[in-house]
C-alpha cells in the first residue's frame, strides 16, 4: 500500500497494540472507583483519533460511552491559529461526567488547549486528554495531558488514523512521509 510514499515506521502495529493496552490498564485503575458515579464518557476528536479511540474502547477494563466532535482550526492549512470552530458537537451535555478526551496527536497543542477551556466550561465531574502521539512543540503550551503514548520527533507521521491530505489514515502503523510527497 502507498508504495514508495511512506520513509520509515515510526511506530509498529504491534508497538501501538502494546502502548494501547498499557494505558488502558493505567486508565481502568485511575477510574476504577469514579466507575460508580457513571460510566466513563470517550470524546474523540475527529476524524484522526478514530483508530486510536476503537481500539482504546476496547481495550479499556470498564464500561465507557462514545462521544465524538469535530473541530477546525480557522486560518491557513499549514499552521494551526489556536481558533477552533466546532463542526460538529457532542450529542449530549457532559455535565458531571467523567470525560477523557481522546486525541491523535497534538502537535503545536492549539487545538486541545482550546478544547479543553470549551469542555470545561459545560462542568464535567472530571476533564482529563489521552493522547497517543505527542510533539516537541506541544509541551511549549500550557495543555496538561495526563496520558501520552509517545513522545515523538519533529517529523510529519502519517497512518493509524493521521493524514496528510485526507490520505493514508488507514495504515496499521505510524510512518514518516517521504518529502517526494509533499514537495
Ligand atoms: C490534527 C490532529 C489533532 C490536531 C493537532 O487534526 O489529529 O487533532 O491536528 O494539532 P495541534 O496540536 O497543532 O492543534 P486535523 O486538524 O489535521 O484534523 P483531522 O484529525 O481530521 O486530520
Ligand atoms: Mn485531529
Ligand atoms: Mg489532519
Amino acid at each position: 500500500m502507498y508504495d514508495g510514499d511512506i520513509a520509515s515506521t515510526l511506530v509498529t502495529e504491534q508497538a501501538i497494540r502494546d502502548k494501547i493496552a498499557e494505558l488502558a490498564a493505567q486508565i481502568g485503575a485511575d477510574y476504577a472507583s469514579e466507575q460508580a458515579e457513571s460510566d466513563l464518557l470517550l470524546v474523540g476528536v475527529l476524524k484522526g483519533a478514530v483508530m486510536f479511540m476503537t481500539d482504546l474502547a476496547r481495550a479499556l477494563p470498564l464500561p465507557v460511552q462514545l462521544e465524538f466532535m469535530a473541530v477546525s482550526s480557522y486560518g491557513s492549512a499549514t499552521s494551526s491559529s489556536g481558533v477552533v470552530r466546532i463542526l460538529k458537537d457532542l450529542d449530549r451535555d457532559i455535565a458531571g461526567r467523567h470525560v477523557l478526551i481522546v486525541e491523535d496527536i497534538i502537535d503545536s497543542g492549539l487545538t486541545l488547549s482550546w478544547l479543553l477551556k470549551n469542555l470545561e466550561s459545560r462542568q464535567p465531574a472530571s476533564l482529563q486528554v489521552v493522547t497517543l502521539l505527542r510533539k516537541p512543540d506541544a509541551v511549549k503550551v500550557d495543555v496538561p495531558v495526563k496520558y501520552v503514548g509517545f513522545d515523538i520527533p519533529n517529523e510529519f507521521v502519517v497512518g493509524y488514523g493521521l493524514d496528510y491530505a485526507e490520505r493514508y489514515r488507514d495504515l496499521p502503523f505510524i510512518g514518516t512521509l517521504d518529502p517526494a510527497v509533499y514537495a
